[in-house]
């Protein structure tokens, strides 16, 4: 009787196109492009070290990123693990950290995932810079945004991992203190066109073979740069294995 009730409720809900779910705590809609088994996925915040390190940094409330995008990171985190030689040390950077919310998920993971990292850190610290604003591109990122952040305050939340470098100004201005590195892993989250597109052919060369750059906001339609500045570079770089992510970023492996 009761399960004929619920049937004739949700029929006349759905003659009035109004969906109706048992509520789980912490789930929200997604697009139906998911397929109706999305919510029969693993909560990946219930995984012992993801879950605890990622909502560490959310709590913070330092990190642009949220569990999804996080997720990316430590996938990656964990396959360069499984392939270095014991002992390696491998190099790290992040262009566009803001308040270190990623970095440090990045650092702390190392950590637990006992891996001998150095790290690279690189920000203006003061936000978009006005020379990195191509208008015909940009359509709502403006010189200044993201400059609620400081050299410090970020120095002072990261000082507690070992063999984290920290890099003020525009990366086209700081790249050279990675001139000679061999990076394993770059996360790229600059928002915009210009210096994404600097930092994609500035890496190519430095990039180990199996490493990754992982590019944010790819997409978003906020950010029409970044899948520009993807296009350009993979039309002309063909060493590259290049996927899009349904969390809105791009993952580039090198052959
Ligand atoms: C979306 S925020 C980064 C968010 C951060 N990755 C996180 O997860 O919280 C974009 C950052 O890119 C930085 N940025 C923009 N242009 C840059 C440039 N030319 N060089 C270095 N950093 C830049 C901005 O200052 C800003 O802090």
């Amino acid at each position: 009787m009761k399960s004929r009730i619920k049937a004739l409720v949700w029929a006349i809900f759905r003659l009035i196109q109004i969906d109706a779910f048992f509520r789980k705590p912490d789930y929200h809609y997604v697009p139906d492009y998911f397929g109706k088994s999305a919510h029969k996925q693993m909560d990946i915040r219930t995984l012992p070290i993801f879950g605890e390190l990622a909502g560490q940094v959310i709590r913070d409330g330092r990190c642009s990123l949220y569990y999804d995008r996080l997720f990316t990171i430590h996938q990656i985190l964990v396959h360069l693990n499984s392939f270095r030689k014991t002992g390696e040390e491998i190099h790290l950077a992040e262009v566009g950290v803001y308040k270190g919310g990623t970095s440090y998920f990045i650092a702390s993971l190392a950590e637990r995932l006992d891996l001998k990292i150095r790290h690279h850190c690189f920000d203006t610290f003061e936000g978009h810079a006005a020379t990195d604003i191509n208008t015909t591109v940009e359509i709502s990122h403006m010189a200044g945004a993201f400059s609620d952040t400081s050299f410090e305050s970020v120095k002072e939340y990261l000082m507690k991992f070992e063999n984290i470098h920290i890099y003020k100004g525009r990366f086209q201005d700081t790249s050279h203190h990675v001139q000679d590195v061999h990076m394993n892993f770059v996360h790229l989250d600059m928002d915009i066109y210009e210096p994404t597109v600097f930092a994609l052919n500035f890496f190519d060369d430095k990039l180990a073979h199996g490493g990754v750059i992982l590019l944010d906001d790819y997409g978003f339609d906020t950010c029409p740069g970044i899948p520009k500045a993807v296009k350009e570079f993979t039309e002309t770089h063909p060493g590259y294995f290049g996927m899009s992510l349904l969390t809105g970023q791009y993952l580039l492996i090198k052959h």
